[in-house]
């Protein structure tokens, strides 16, 4: 198993490009079944969940030319409406392929998405369920399979009971063919959704709404192919402004969405991180001193549960007492394990809140990369502390975040990487 070696203690200095956003390339790579035609898409991160996509995508019988991050794919000769589950077992998105599927066939096969350690048993579908049957879709369950049939999907008015950011986009792509006017509401807003229906309406869907609590789809026959550049991973983002501010470092995030993180800058403003934001860039300058500041993450425009593991590393560094409440997922406060291991001052007060003491100076550990948020916050906690760490289980870590220790290298950080990136 691949792992990370780092020497900790050290500042950074220099300029970081944000890729492409993992969680909106998971969408639109599902969503191009929805047209016969080609779609090229540009600025594709290039990480393991996108290649399960690509794999899943091939296997239904699509045609994919990949070169760099630029990406060719042609839909017009899949044949097939069941999900591989050697494929569709190992990530959670392969949830996303279920409604094109549907809306392109009439029919979808799929077993229960897999692939992702945090939320209860198992990250539940429902809201897909009850959304697709809402289409007009017959549900049959075989154990851990499903199988979906709709001779021709019916628009319809869906209340989603609570915030989901893919049941939202899955609803919102698959009313796309049906008959009818759709409208969903108490939807998600984060900006993969907007971006998503962007692409869409570029292709000659009707959705409005995008980035608000309600989305109204008017069903067209067809759509036409298209050509799409990636938003910036907002993401990727804060983990590196955080990283920055928790380094104590002069930073430059470049081809960034400054605005899709206000959540992380209004907090900057009020702990002491200097900053200058741009239209596309992002310059984090060294805090003189960090004070802390409790978070309880929540969709968004919220604080993105996302960022809160690099968050509550940045809080061990900070003067003062945080509550970190993880108001979204269950075990999602699990790595602070690692944390505490490396000398931290965390109390976990119930599954979903801890209270973080800090100044704390944090050691060298050997320590797993449990899921991959928390394993950046590792990372970032092992760029502070002094002396050695040793990250394995670093997959959780390549699935979300490109050559991200060539790109650490290209800053000052002394990363090694022991075995090979299983891209
Ligand atoms: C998306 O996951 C992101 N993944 C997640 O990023 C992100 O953490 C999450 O949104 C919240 O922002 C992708 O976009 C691929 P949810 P999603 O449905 O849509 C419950 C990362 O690290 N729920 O908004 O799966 C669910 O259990 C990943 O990049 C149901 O109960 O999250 C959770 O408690 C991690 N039934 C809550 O909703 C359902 O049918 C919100 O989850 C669906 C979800």
């Amino acid at each position: 198993m691949s792992k990370f070696i780092i020497e900790g203690g050290r500042k950074l200095s220099g300029s970081i490009r944000v890729k492409g956003a993992k969680n909106a390339a998971l969408k639109i790579i599902p969503a191009a079944i929805l047209s016969k035609e080609k779609i090229s898409i540009s600025n594709l991160p290039k990480i393991e969940d996108i290649d399960k996509a690509l794999h899943l995508l091939n296997d239904l019988g699509a045609t994919i030319n990949q070169r760099g991050d630029r990406l060719e794919i042609s839909t017009a000769n899949i044949a097939k409406f069941e999900l591989n589950p050697e494929f569709a077992n190992k990530f959670r998105a392969s949830i996303m392929f279920v409604g094109p599927v549907l809306a392109r066939f009439g029919e979808v096969k799929f077993p229960h998405p897999g692939g992702c350690v945090i939320g209860a048993g198992g990250r539940p579908i429902d809201l897909f369920l009850e959304g697709f049957k809402c289409l007009g879709a017959e549900i049959g369950v075989d154990g851990n399979y499903y199988h979906l049939k709709a001779k021709k999907l019916k628009g319809c008015n869906y209340f989603f009971p609570l915030i989901s950011v893919t049941a939202t986009e899955a609803l919102m792509m698959t009313a796309v063919l049906a008959q009818g006017t759709t409208t969903l509401k108490n939807c998600a807003m984060e900006p993969e959704i907007k971006a998503l229906a962007d692409y869409l309406n570029e292709q000659g869907a009707k959705i409005k709404g995008a980035g608000t609590p309600t989305i109204t789809i008017e069903g067209v026959e067809k759509i036409s192919g298209g050509g799409f550049k990636i938003i910036p991973d907002r993401i990727e983002t804060g983990s590196f402004a955080i990283m920055a501010a928790a380094t104590k470092s002069n930073i430059t995030i470049t081809d960034c969405e400054p605005e899709h993180v206000q959540a992380l800058l209004s907090i900057f403003n009020k702990i002491g991180v200097p900053f200058e934001a741009g239209r596309d860039f992002l310059k984090i300058k060294e805090a003189k001193k960090i004070s802390s500041y409790s978070i309880k993450t929540h969709e968004y425009p919220g604080f993105p549960t996302d960022l809160q593991p690099p968050y509550t590393v940045l809080m061990t560094q900070a003067t003062g007492s945080s509550l970190i409440h993880e108001t979204i997922y269950d075990r999602r406060l699990l790595y602070v394990d690692n944390l505490l291991q490396m000398g931290a001052d965390i109390t976990m007060c119930d599954p979903h809140r801890v209270v973080v003491n800090g100044p704390a100076k944090l050691y060298g550990k050997k320590l797993t990369s449990p899921d991959l948020r928390a394993g950046i916050g590792i990372l970032i906690a092992a760029l502070i502390a002094s002396g050695q760490t040793e990250i394995d289980n670093i997959y959780q870590i390549d699935r979300g975040y490109e050559d991200i220790d060539g790109r650490l290298r290209s800053l000052g950080a002394d990363i090694k990487r022991i075995g090979t990136l299983n891209l």
